[in-house]
């Protein structure tokens, strides 16, 4: 870090740290209101345990010579004040109970440390440990890299935190994804595609002059989780960003930035050499056209010298790319790969496309129905290419097949490129999983989706293992076949919740989604739970009912919203474009996959999308084991049962059911999930703070009711084909069909801007 610092000029370097240094500490604001994250250390309120802590860490010395390094040492030393209400501050000589931090370079024990007792401690990871040296205990604080001590640094406030022993610490943790980043859909005029917490953090029109407090509070929570990157425009993209005045604007985004350890990207439209470069095409074949995309890369890292790449949507959903000009993903993907690769820069090429032809205009025909199944495309046009994209070329792969459905079987591509690195694509924001209000933990969604098995290379080829490249034991490669092989790229996105609410995410517990995305690109080996636990812990009380009673109320989170939205399989049977609520009617978009009836395909013989050989036989796309795992609507995992076979309404469950009484249960028992939970928290008022005790009751109030109405909806629109009573147990419709048919929400959120 510190050798890529001594390349900028000094006055940015200037710049930063006055930035840095004068507007660091005002996160730590009194109110509760959400805003200081995870980040609170509020004086430790365990009498003993504070006492123990004082006693451990007596004085520090913390060496800075770079701007990172001194970002680490005021985080370390402002929050060590407030947790232990003892002012410390840095010294040269080493003292008894002394916090040593650091990177070989700045102590020779880190040095001799680093080399004899933890020799496989990589890239960016960080060290705890304690030591006798001399006659003195030391609490070390270590890495090879200036942002790993920062780290490392965040790494041992958690433990002080949630209220872990700091005696006897040999703790070592490197990054198992290099690329961790959060993609943001913010539109330049601040409006956020799928941003229900409010307008774009970034200030666009104020920029470059004005720098936000919140640039620099975004950082620091970025770097306590791990998350290394940013996309901070819309995949939907506006040529605009790359022009001389924007670049500027980025610029400054970018020195906030980089003492954290954050990189900046942008989404690159493919028709910009036209839009604002005067160009009469965009074809990734044509010289000059590379030429132009050469110039802009140099342009970009004559400002930003560690800009990380573009992030490209291309032929998908109206976006412009190669196919426009009879190319192909490669000959796109490529194109910008080149313009990068000299200063170190990636591209980020997304896999989410279908076809951009309307399907057909008239969806109960039959004609629509036999459309081309869209969960199959992307696989169809990615896997042609595997082995053929350039070196700093990543494709960007959604977890799922259609797009980030409340359950989603994980996408076929990620058992099927074993030449290309793939990188994960989550989305934080909850397009589809109750928007702004409802309380959904997702980090079990990402853990089953993490820790599926592609069988790709054999068994125990989990997504994850794809991801990270030890699938395919990437190292082990010949180097002289494919140098990329020889030295992966990984990566994880996440489609940021953030917008300017004081709380970030508007509901408080969206904060925790974006926590545990960072926990897991960082480390996808940690549970849902573990994750759970010392977000709480940090965000809310370390106290033991609060803790236990939240990570309840967190781990039935996802399943209540599979269940009272889309159990057994429903998938994408929203209202249109907002996506709020229910509409599994719905049959009249202009393309046929844009319909819920073409998903659920339901009638009077029963439901669901038969993707099995005698249907649209997707899952000839996964390897043979996972096939054979749900080609059988006997044996299928009932939690995918529609997403492979159409049941008849009296098909025989697993419990002796048939589905349809199934299928009520399901959605009343999401219901009551969700009363449960409101019961919990109800139970903890005297344990959290006024403020977001109110906020999350009252959204648990509005999923409450969300749930209910998507109960009822649905299961009287199913029942128009089943033709079956509803089972008794739980609250029954108090409306018609026609009613729920008839609401409309013009102004729901998430949709402005591009949409
Ligand atoms: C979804 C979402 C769009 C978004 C798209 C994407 O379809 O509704 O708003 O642009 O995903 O991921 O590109």
């Amino acid at each position: 870090m510190w050798n890529r610092m001594q390349t900028f000029s000094v006055g940015s370097v200037f710049r930063t740290l006055m930035v840095t240094c004068t507007l660091l500490v005002s996160l730590r604001l009194p109110a509760e209101d959400g805003h200081r994250l995870w980040l609170r250390y509020d004086r430790i309120d365990d009498a003993a345990l504070l006492a123990q802590y004082r006693n451990a860490v007596a004085a520090v010395v913390f060496p800075t010579p770079s701007p990172t390094l001194l970002v680490a040492r005021n985080e370390l030393l402002d929050d060590l004040e407030s947790l232990l209400s003892k002012k410390l501050t840095s010294q040269t000589s080493l003292a008894d109970n002394c916090l040593l931090a650091g990177t070989p370079s700045t102590s020779p024990i880190i040095a001799k440390l680093l080399s004899s007792q933890y020799p496989g401690l990589a890239g960016d990871g960080y060290l705890l440990h304690t030591q006798q040296t001399e006659g003195k205990h030391l609490l070390i604080i270590a890495a090879h890299s200036d942002i790993g001590v920062l780290y490392g640094v965040f790494a041992f406030l958690r433990l002080l935190q949630t209220h872990q022993p700091i005696q006897n610490l040999s703790v070592s943790s490197s990054p198992l994804t290099q690329h961790r980043i959060l993609d943001h859909w913010d539109n330049l005029n601040r409006t956020v595609e799928r941003g229900y917490a409010g307008a774009s953090i970034w200030n666009w029109h104020l920029l470059p002059g004005y720098i936000d407090q919140r640039y620099i509070d975004y950082a620091r929570a970025n770097a306590s989780i791990g998350v290394n990157g940013t996309v901070v425009t819309n995949v939907n993209a506006n040529s605009l960003v790359l022009t001389p005045l924007y670049l500027q604007k980025v610029r400054a985004l970018a020195d906030v930035f980089r003492p954290y350890g954050i990189r900046v990207y942008l989404t690159a439209k493919f028709s910009a050499p036209v839009d604002i470069g005067g160009l009469k095409t965009a074809d990734p074949l044509d010289p000059a056209v590379q030429q132009w995309w050469k110039d802009k890369c140099n342009e970009i890292y004559s400002l930003i010298p560690d800009f990380g790449g573009f992030l490209v949507k291309a032929n998908s959903e109206g976006q412009p790319g190669p196919q426009t000009y009879g190319r192909t993903h490669t000959d796109g993907a490529n194109m910008f790969a080149d313009a990068l690769a000299p200063h170190g820069g990636i591209v980020m090429w997304r896999a989410f496309v279908y076809d951009a032809r309307p399907a057909a205009t008239s969806s109960t025909s039959a004609h629509d129905m036999a459309a081309p199944d869209r969960f199959k495309q992307a696989y169809a046009e990615f896997t042609p290419f595997d082995g053929k994209f350039k070196p700093n070329v990543l494709i960007q792969v959604k977890n799922g097949p259609i797009d980030f459905q409340p359950r989603e079987p994980f996408s076929p591509l990620f058992g099927a490129m074993s030449r290309t690195p793939l990188m994960m694509e989550f989305q934080l924001t909850q397009e589809y999983l109750g928007q702004g209000t409802h309380l959904v933990y997702e980090a079990p969604l990402f853990k089953e989706v993490l820790d599926a098995d592609t069988y790709a290379n054999g068994k125990g080829s989990t997504v994850a293992r794809v991801i990270d490249g030890s699938a395919y034991h990437f190292p082990m490669r010949d180097p002289a076949q494919d140098v990329r092989l020889s030295s992966p790229l990984t990566g994880m996105a996440g489609v940021s919740n953030i917008g300017n609410e004081r709380n970030w995410t508007n509901h408080p517990f969206g904060q925790a989604n974006w926590y545990a995305f960072g926990r897991l690109a960082w480390d996808h080996t940690l549970s849902a739970r573990e994750i759970a636990d010392e977000w709480i812990r940090q965000t809310f009380s370390n106290d033991a009912a609060a803790v236990s009673t939240i990570e309840k109320i967190m781990m039935a989170s996802r399943e209540a919203i599979v269940n009272y939205m889309t159990p057994l399989g429903l998938h994408h049977i929203m209202g249109y474009n907002h996506h709020f609520g229910p509409g599994p009617w719905l049959d009249n978009a202009s393309r046929a996959d844009w319909n819920p009836v073409y998903y659920h395909r339901a009638d009077a013989y029963g439901i669901g999308f038969d993707r099995t050989p005698a249907g649209s036989n997707a899952l000839a796309q996964y390897q043979p084991q996972v096939r054979q795992q749900w080609l059988d609507s006997n044996t299928c995992d009932e939690k995918f049962l529609l997403w492979f076979h159409h049941v008849s309404w009296s098909h025989k469950m697993k419990d002796g059911q048939i589905f349809w009484n199934e299928l009520c249960n399901r959605y009343q028992s999401g219901v009551d999930t969700v009363k449960w939970m409101q019961r919990q928290w109800q139970s903890l008022t005297s344990l959290i703070d006024k403020e977001r005790f109110s906020q999350v009751s009252m959204f648990l109030g509005i999923q409450e009711k969300e749930a209910e109405w998507w109960r009822n909806a649905c299961i009287l629109y199913f029942q128009t084909f089943s033709r079956m009573p509803i089972p008794a147990g739980g609250g029954g419709p108090d409306q018609t069909l026609e009613y729920y048919k008839s609401l409309r929400f013009p102004y729901a959120p998430g949709t402005g801007g591009s949409l």
